[in-house]
């Protein structure tokens, strides 16, 4: 049960963003405008617009009417653990029974401290049970990434993204249905020999998308040269810029160094569920600009 109410409980803004989401869910209230030609494509997948709601706020996918309805073009369920899976798959599959024009992302993670083979299965676990109900999935290493990680290390990362990418494509092969597949990990100043190797497995196993978390204290054109510098090693593989985005022209200049969308977090928790239409309120329209996938 910690694990389910716990980060609400120990952070009363989160709770407070959560709950504003859940009213708007519920409500009767008339949301307002859908805004269009925004719609792109991020990793296969059609979004109505960029700005995603990141990762800690819906934990097991009970906000995903308020969320639609506050205007994000998709949203990433979780962190899941193993002890979230059970109440995240209940409430998934009675959205997706509701048919929403949400994409629906699930981030899962392991908690570190367990042995190697632990941390794969639990993983493996929790993508098995949500793959029927998730529109992508992305494994959170932010436990995982460190400057010091050794040799054996990368040994293990190529270990699990193979493991992870296995039963994604069982899955495809039983349900002909192909979820994308994602990693998400935090930044540095600049890019480690660990973000590299990552990067460069992520484009040679054919992963989908990375979901690269910017340090809040680096300026924005030092964000988007990152970002440039992830592009060059990834090259198709989706980038997610997620970490400081608070305003349209940030949007603007991630997409143009090289992100297919961007995540927002802490403005909503500090302006309120309607960031996303805020911010597209002054973002050029998909036909406005030609912006890199
Ligand atoms: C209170 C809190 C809880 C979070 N929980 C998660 C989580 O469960 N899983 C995850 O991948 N990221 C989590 N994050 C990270 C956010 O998804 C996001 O990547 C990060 O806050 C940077 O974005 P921002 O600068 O817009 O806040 C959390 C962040 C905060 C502040």
């Amino acid at each position: 049960m910690d694990s389910l109410i716990g980060p609400y409980v120990r952070n009363i803004p989160l709770a407070l963003a959560a709950a504003k989401l859940w009213a708007l869910g519920i409500g009767r209230v008339h949301p307002p405008l859908e805004r269009l030609g925004y719609s792109r494509s991020l990793m296969g997948l059609s979004i109505r617009n960029p700005i995603g709601l990141a990762a800690g706020l819906d934990r097991t996918g009970s906000l995903l009417k308020g969320t639609l309805r506050a205007g994000y073009g998709f949203t990433e369920v979780g962190s899941v653990t193993v002890r979230t899976l059970g109440m995240t798959v209940r409430n998934l599959s009675r959205a997706r029974r509701q048919q929403t024009d949400l994409v629906v992302g699930v981030n899962i993670r392991s908690a570190p401290d367990k042995s190697e083979e632990t941390v794969i299965a639990n993983y493996i676990t929790c993508l098995h049970e949500l793959l029927p109900f998730a529109d992508y999935i992305v494994l959170n290493l932010n436990a995982f990434i460190s400057p010091e990680h050794s040799h054996r290390n990368s040994e293990w990362l190529e270990r699990l993204l193979s493991a992870a990418l296995n039963e994604r494509d069982l899955f495809w092969q039983m349900c002909g249905k192909r979820i994308p597949l994602a990693i998400k990990f935090p930044l540095a100043a600049e890019l480690s020999n660990v973000h590299r190797f990552l990067l460069q497995l992520c484009s040679e196993i054919n992963l989908d998308g990375v979901v690269a978390v910017a340090p809040t204290a680096l300026t924005e054109p030092h964000v988007c040269e990152l970002i440039r510098g992830i592009k060059r090693i990834v090259g198709d593989v989706n980038i997610i810029s997620v970490g400081g985005v608070g305003s349209a022209d940030q949007v603007t200049a991630r997409m143009e160094a090289g992100a297919a969308a961007v995540q927002v977090f802490s403005s909503v928790l500090k302006h309120g569920p309607y960031v996303s239409l805020r911010l597209l309120e002054t973002l050029p329209t998909s036909t406005d600009t030609e912006v890199p996938a």
